[in-house]
This record gives C-alpha cells, structure tokens and sequence, in this order.
C-alpha cells in the first residue's frame, strides 16, 4: 500500500456481521408476533369475507368469521385486534346516531369475540367516520366547516362506555378532539370502568396514507373520494413539537398508551415521543403503508417478506413497543 494512504484497522465493525450466530448476538432490535395488533373489518351478516381491492389479502368479515380469525391469531402469538365495523349505508347519518345503538355491529362483534376467545386484547376504535354520511370523525358543523369539538367529545365518552359495557379492553379515540382522553377517563370511571384502558391515537397526522382504509369502511364514499380533509382535526404533516403537545395532553389527560400513526413515515416522531414518556407507545402502520409494499411486491418490484419484516422492524427500533399492522397475522405466520 502507497506510503501518503493507510487504513486505520484497529476497529472492525464486520468482524460482529461475519456469521449468522455472531450477527444475532449483535442484533439490537427484535418484532415478535406479541409486539402486534392486527387491525379486522367487521361486516353484517353470515356472508363470506369481502376482498378490499386496495388492500390484497384484508378482508371484511362477519362475526362468524372473526371469531375464527381471533382464534387463528391466538394461536399465531399475535395479542391483539383492532375492530373497525363496515356500516350499510342505510344506517349511516349526519350525526352518525347508529354509534350509540347498544346493539350496534362492533358492539356484538366485542361481546362475540370476548365470549368466544377471551384471551385476544380487543380494542375499539372511538370515532364517528364509520358512522357518519360525510365520514368525518365527528359531528360536523356545516355552517362553520368544521366538526363541533365538544359535543363530538361527548359522543365519544358514551361510546366508550358502551364498548367497556361489552366487554372491550381498550378504547381507541381515534377522531383527535381536544380534550377527550379527560372526558372518554371521567366517563369509564363513573361507570365503574376503571379497569378499561385508553389507547389514545395522539399524534396522529392529516395523512394521504389512510385512503385504503376509507375504502375499507366506506367513510369517504359520500365525498366521493379518498381525500377527504381533515386538517381541521389532524396533525399538520409538518409539525414535530404540535405533535409532542399531543402527547403531553394526552398523557396528562390519563390516557395508558400513547400512539404515533402512520408510522414508517413518521419514525423521527416515534423516536421523539419514546424520548418524552415513559408510557407504551404504540405506532399505526397504516392502510396505505400496508398497499404500498403490496402493490410494488405484486409487480415483482420488491420482496414481499422482507420488506414487510424490514419495515416493521425500523418501526420496532425507532421505538414502538406495539404495531398496528395489516402484516400482522403474515408477519406471525411467516416468522
Ligand atoms: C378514523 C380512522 C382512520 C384510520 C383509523 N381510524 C382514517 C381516517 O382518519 O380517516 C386509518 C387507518 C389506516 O389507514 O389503516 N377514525
């Protein structure tokens, strides 16, 4: 080797990737099939499963068939399912009533689902997008175009008390009102409810991610597209310290875990709120994260397996205990 260029060798980071077994003693992160939660559509009927096309491989299902799918994860290892109901759009309504109907579609499906495989965390999402024609997560003030913030709060504190009421584990706000983890708290408590958890989607950001989702449950079908806006409520995209706001509200507000969604593209997000609370933190790999890799994998553009692991995996390292991911029954069933 030329005099004037020499290699300084007295650190070589390759000698710990050299064998699979030295490469696992070095590993810092791991995603177990306890790390996840498999969010499920849930439909009326005894009808068979329903494709979603922007989805491949998530289907809505019937109660029947849910009790199967809990049953099947269970067994995977996977700890939990989130529920989201697919209303006909004959019960969907302005102020999306039909969230309040004690013997709506996720209330069934909670008590199905606890009675048959008690041992899966169910958790229910709080908000009023399935439920509602215009698909926004409230009750919407058209006059001032924009959802009325308190009066949705109180909607959200009955829902949880009758999802706690049928047994739910966790409830999930999902809608981003002020001040509803205080409330959803105060409500389950004088209900007797203080054993029922909220997992409080804290910062949860106005994303183009979420479009097969809204396919998913119809709640963008009456605007007739996928966009429908919802910065009024949501995080800006550009924001880190609103983001950071909201999980100091939220946590102060008694919420158990917090959550950062979507997740791939908001990791520096997970790592900061991770650095702030000591509470669980969960991230929402979202619809969109979830077709994208599907769609590239479908073209043969990218390995379906490893990208999906890979992509779960920075989630885990950024510093997500648990994931929200439509990979999670793959995920299980693959590791
Ligand atoms: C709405 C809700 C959304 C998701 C979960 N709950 C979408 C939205 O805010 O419009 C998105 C989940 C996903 O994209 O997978 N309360």
């Amino acid at each position: 080797m030329s005099e004037c260029y020499r290699l300084n060798l007295t650190r070589r980071p390759r000698r710990m990737r050299r064998t699979a077994s030295l490469r696992a003693l070095a590993c810092e992160t791991e995603v177990l099939p306890k790390h996840l939660i498999q969010p499920v559509f849930v439909i009326e009927g005894e009808g068979a499963p329903e494709p979603i096309e922007s989805m491949p491989g998530i289907f809505r299902l019937s109660i029947a068939d849910l009790i199967r799918e809990c049953r099947e994860l269970v067994t995977l290892g996977i700890s939990g399912v989130a529920l989201f109901p697919k209303l006909d759009a004959s019960l969907k309504s302005d102020d999306g009533r039909e969230a309040l109907n004690p013997e709506t579609l996720v209330l069934r499906a909670i008590r199905a689902i606890k009675a048959e495989v008690p041992e899966i965390t169910v958790i229910a999402d709080l908000a009023l997008d399935p439920y509602t024609v215009h698909g926004h997560d409230g009750l919407w003030d058209a006059a001032a175009q924009d959802l009325a913030n308190d009066a949705t709060v109180e909607v959200l504190a009955e829902m949880a008390v009758l999802a706690a009421e049928a047994g739910v584990d966790i409830v999930a706000p999902s809608d981003m009102m002020d001040g509803r983890v205080a409330a959803i708290r105060a409500a389950l408590d004088g209900n007797d409810f203080e054993k029922t958890a909220i997992m409080a989607y804290s910062a949860k950001f106005a994303s183009a991610y979420y479009g097969p989702f809204r396919d998913a449950v119809g709640s963008a079908s009456a605007a007739g597209t996928h966009s429908l806006d919802k910065r009024t409520y949501q995080l800006n995209p550009a924001n880190r310290r609103e983001a950071l706001t909201e999980i100091t509200l939220d946590e102060d507000e008694g919420a158990d875990i917090l959550m950062v969604k979507p997740a791939g593209p908001y990791l520096d997000i997970i790592r900061e709120v991770r650095e702030e609370t000591e509470l669980p933190l969960a991230a929402y790999q979202v619809s969109g994260e979830y077709a994208q890799i599907m769609a590239a994998a479908e073209r043969g553009w990218l390995d379906l397996e490893r990208c999906r692991d890979e992509s779960l995996l920075a989630i885990r390292r950024a510093g997500a205990d648990m994931i929200l991911t439509y990979f999670a029954k793959a995920f299980a069933a693959g590791s």
